[in-house]
């Protein structure tokens, strides 16, 4: 039987049927969004950018793949490129979306760039990573620091230790709370979190202009040099202030023993931040951040962007538009970055809801580009090739979990990794 509907339920359906037709998009469809982001900060961000794609009325696929630095996601994201079923949107970063922007992969959204501003609304710096052959191929979400140092401000006031802003002070530091029963410093023994503790380290033992000739030239003399020697003696003594529990585990439960008190201090990018507010701490209060020891004057920057490869259908295509778009939008920038730990990448944003590890963010991404100390986290992707980082990441890992390596050899060994192609 056919339904019968009142004059008045009628007119009711055709005016949400005006109303949708005006607030909408022509055309809304699925996007399916490869990511990583699974801990509690993470997932409340992309729950934040879904959100914001469904209000245009399209839909969101979620293909997250856990593991945090996204090598796992990488992989499943190969098979899945390599099949032909590529998902409209992943989380790709640095070179590597010039790596997939040169199989041809990955679509044009200069439509979309030219007619919203992206030129102006990003900084050259930025936007340049997101074009192949001066066509955006991805768009950006944030600007995460990496060079951070992580504190519980009781921990360190049971120790009578006071938040290091140096190597000598770290390690003074670490001792008194090593002396107090806490474990000083959080760690999670994967690759890309040895990786990332080794970059802080290189930054503020060598400083920016060494950090940019060995990390990302790969220049072999600096690799070679007194300083690379330094840098590796002093990450090795890092890892004495850890505890046995560390190996395999994830940078979120690492966060936590700091948010517990049970570590006193962590280094680890901003996405930290992330745990800590969506555990309810209060910076400056239940945490403190500071930059990593030795770098407050520079910043390794780590740009999470959303790469966008060719998929079919009218209402995939015009739902991948709208993802790019809603991305750069001031009312997701603000959400987003509030949740991930990270700041808005659009230029101009108000930072007033922003707490101060933030604002102190903001303010350096600025005075460090102006004063040649903003630097590529290699760790994060965002330096040299991804098979580079590769090789030299396993290098790295491997001096750090093996006392048979001396750092000499590893200075050779890390040396010849850099000349992976
Ligand atoms: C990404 C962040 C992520 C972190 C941990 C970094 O490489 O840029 O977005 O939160 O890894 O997974």
């Amino acid at each position: 039987m056919k339904p019968v509907l009142s004059p008045l339920a009628l007119s009711l359906t055709a005016a949400a049927v005006l109303t949708l037709a005006g607030t909408l998009p022509a055309h809304a469809g699925e996007v399916e969004v490869l990511h990583y982001w699974t801990s509690g900060g993470e997932a409340k961000s992309a729950a934040a950018l879904k959100a914001q794609l469904e209000k245009q009325g399209d839909t969101w696929k979620d293909f997250a793949v856990a593991g945090g630095g996204g090598e796992s996601a990488m992989t499943v994201l190969k098979s899945r490129v390599v099949s032909g079923n590529a998902p409209a949107a992943a989380q790709i970063k640095g070179p590597s979306i010039q790596e997939w922007a040169r199989e041809g992969v990955l679509t044009n959204l200069d439509d979309t760039a030219k007619a919203e501003k992206w030129d102006t609304l990003l900084p050259p710096v930025v936007a340049d990573v997101m074009k192949y052959k001066g066509k955006y191929v991805a768009v950006p979400v944030n600007v995460h620091r990496v060079n951070w140092l992580w504190a519980n401000p009781e921990a360190l006031k049971k120790a009578g230790a006071k938040l290091p802003t140096t190597w000598d002070e770290f390690f003074v530091a670490a001792d008194k709370l090593k002396a107090a029963g806490i474990i000083p410093i959080a760690h999670g023994g994967q690759n890309w979190q040895d990786f990332t503790t080794f970059e802080s380290v290189a930054l503020g033992v060598g400083g920016a202009e060494f950090y940019k000739k060995a990390l990302v030239q790969l220049d072999q003399a600096t690799l070679t040099g007194a300083t690379m020697k330094k840098t590796l003696e002093t990450f090795k003594k890092v890892k004495t202030y850890t505890d046995k529990n560390a190996p395999g585990r994830d940078w979120n439960l690492a966060t936590a023993m700091v948010i517990k008190g049970e570590a006193g201090m962590q280094l680890m990018g901003d996405w930290a931040k992330g745990e800590f507010v969506a555990a309810g701490k209060v910076p400056g209060k239940d945490f403190l951040c500071a930059a990593a020891p030795g770098t407050a004057k520079s910043f390794t920057f780590n740009v999470d962007s959303f790469a966008m490869f060719t998929v079919k259908g009218e209402g995939k295509i015009a739902a991948q538009k709208h993802l790019a778009s809603a991305i750069l939008s001031p009312e997701f920038q603000e959400v987003f970055n509030l949740n991930k730990g990270s700041i808005p990448v659009r230029l101009g944003m108000k930072m007033d809801k922003f707490d101060d590890c933030a604002k102190l963010s903001s303010a350096d991404f600025v005075s460090t580009n102006k004063g040649g100390t903003l630097v590529p986290s290699i760790a994060h992707g965002m330096a040299v090739s991804s098979a580079a980082q590769g090789a030299i990441q396993d290098v790295v890992s491997q001096f750090w979990n093996t006392d048979k390596m001396t750092a000499d050899e590893a200075v050779t060994k890390i040396a010849a990794a850099a000349r992976t192609k």
